[in-house]
């Protein structure tokens, strides 16, 4: 923002009411944490570039027709935002895309499957997506429909476990293994719903470049990427051929 074409270098941003001045280039998310203003991050990581890919940091800005991802808009002189704390229409928002992240991820909807902690499902939960959560383990109908594509698991790597239908497209793998690590192996194969993550020319990872450095699977929010270790015996021994990449999802996982 600028007043006679001079750069300000402080700028005021007004958050769910409380007023604020910050350096210029900070983002909202930083803004709102500074005044103790919660909101929810999962694409984002302190230590990676923001790429705002999930939206699950909408937020209200005065006067904009759309919503700002608060992970990636720099704040501007005199705006006024509004989080899901103050504002339904964010919440509702932000509840209904968590909504569809839960239904288009297997894993979250399998709580046999012990992954640490699932990012995704944490949030749901905190954003009252509970009931229905587990209205879809329990079979229920729901509001949306299970996902009909299967884009398979990936057991080929000595210590790393992929499952990339609990995959939800965040990046993070893909940003810690180019940016963090600078091993550059993975990318993203696909479009539409066929989209993945992909190691080298679409390798399957045991037969990559990978170094097995685990960087991708601490940064993974749903436990698409594994330590071996966390994926019960018999996830792993159902595998069909691990050359065709594809287990084939069971009756109870559809
Ligand atoms: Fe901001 Fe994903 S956390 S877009």
């Amino acid at each position: 923002s600028n007043v006679n074409g001079t750069q300000l270098s402080t700028l005021r941003v007004t958050i769910d009411g409380q007023p604020i001045e910050v350096a210029a280039g900070t983002t909202i998310l930083e803004a709102a944490r500074r005044l103790g203003i919660d909101i929810p991050i999962l694409c984002h990581r302190d230590d990676l570039r923001g790429v705002g890919v999930c939206r699950v940091c909408a937020v209200e800005v005065k006067g904009a027709r759309t919503m700002a991802a608060a992970c990636v808009r720099p704040v501007e002189n005199n705006m006024e935002v509004s989080t899901h704390h103050t504002s339904a229409k964010v919440n509702r928002s932000v509840a209904t895309l968590l909504e569809l992240l839960i239904t288009d991820n297997l894993v979250a909807r399998r709580p046999d499957h012990k992954f640490g902690e699932n990012e995704l499902e944490t949030l749901a939960r905190r954003f009252g997506v509970t009931g229905r959560l587990n209205a879809k383990v329990a079979g229920a109908a729901t509001r949306f429909p299970a996902p009909t594509t299967n884009r398979g698991q990936d057991f080929s790597s000595p210590i790393i476990a992929v499952d990339h239908n609990a995959c939800i497209l965040c990046d993070r793998c893909i940003r810690a293994c180019n940016d963090l690590k600078a091993n550059h192996v993975m990318g993203r194969m696909g479009k539409g719903y066929q989209s993945r993550i992909a190691f080298d020319l679409d390798q399957l990872m045991g037969e990559s470049s990978c170094v097995a450095c685990g960087e991708c699977m601490v940064v993974c929010p749903t436990g698409a990427l594994a330590h071996k270790g966390f994926v019960k015996p018999e996830v792993l021994e159902g595998q069909v051929d691990p050359k065709k990449r594809v287990r084939p999802a069971t009756a109870e996982e559809l």
